[in-house]
């Protein structure tokens, strides 16, 4: 974890580094720049296990279904994090874990859950680009907690069979020409939607 930022929200979210290198201190600078994966090489770089991270159960939690860009990744993890929610990733997802996910998430992969996919829990919704009902016609009972939240790959979208698979599917209703939302933009309005309760 690159950053001196990064490795304060771990700690304050109660995960200590396995290792801490602070250039000038215990490190050279010189070797921090050849490991770092940023223009200007930081200050601090912090070491952490993958088995520190949090896991648990929320009641809504965001399902991305092979979604590979790891800048949607880290947004959707600092999402969840801002809404109480944990974030479950498919098979074909962005690692949450490398850098641009983790500069993404802003410290909020040391606090979201990561719940493995089969264990999703409550009815699923699903949020798809077209075809759904729209949003501002979901009444609460077809959004009762526990809840998850269903969304798709940039390019391709959810798969039909697992569209079929969900409680519902919804659509954000979009003006003029615009053929769909950014998935990290459709997942944020959905879950306000959601804090705020359905109609
Ligand atoms: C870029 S879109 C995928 C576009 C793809 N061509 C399709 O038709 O599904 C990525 C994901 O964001 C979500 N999304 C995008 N626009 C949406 C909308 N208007 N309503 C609900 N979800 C949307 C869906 O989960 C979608 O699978």
């Amino acid at each position: 974890v690159e950053t001196e930022d990064l490795v304060d929200a771990a700690r304050e979210a109660g995960i200590e580094p396995v290792e801490l290198f602070v250039a000038g201190e215990n490190v050279e600078p010189e070797v921090l720049a050849v490991v770092s994966t940023l223009g200007h090489a930081p200050r601090v770089v912090g070491l952490f296990r993958r088995a520190d991270l949090p896991t648990g159960r929320r009641n809504v939690t965001v399902a991305l279904w092979r979604v590979g860009d790891p800048g949607n990744v880290g947004t959707l993890l600092r999402t969840t994090d801002a809404f109480g929610a944990a974030l479950s990733l498919s098979e074909g997802c962005a690692d949450p874990l490398g850098p641009r996910a983790l500069r993404a998430s802003a410290g909020a992969v040391f606090r979201v859950p990561l719940v493995p996919w089969e264990e999703t829990e409550g009815r699923r919704v699903a949020l798809v680009a077209h075809g759904g009902v729209p949003m501002g016609e979901v009444s609460r009972a077809d959004v009762a907690l526990p809840l998850t939240l269903v969304l798709g790959s940039e390019r391709d979208g959810l798969p039909e069979s697992l569209v079929t698979q969900c409680h519902l599917a919804v659509s954000i209703p979009l003006s003029g020409d615009a053929e769909s939302l950014n998935v990290a933009a459709a997942g944020a309005i959905a879950l306000y939607e959601l804090s705020r309760g359905a109609s």
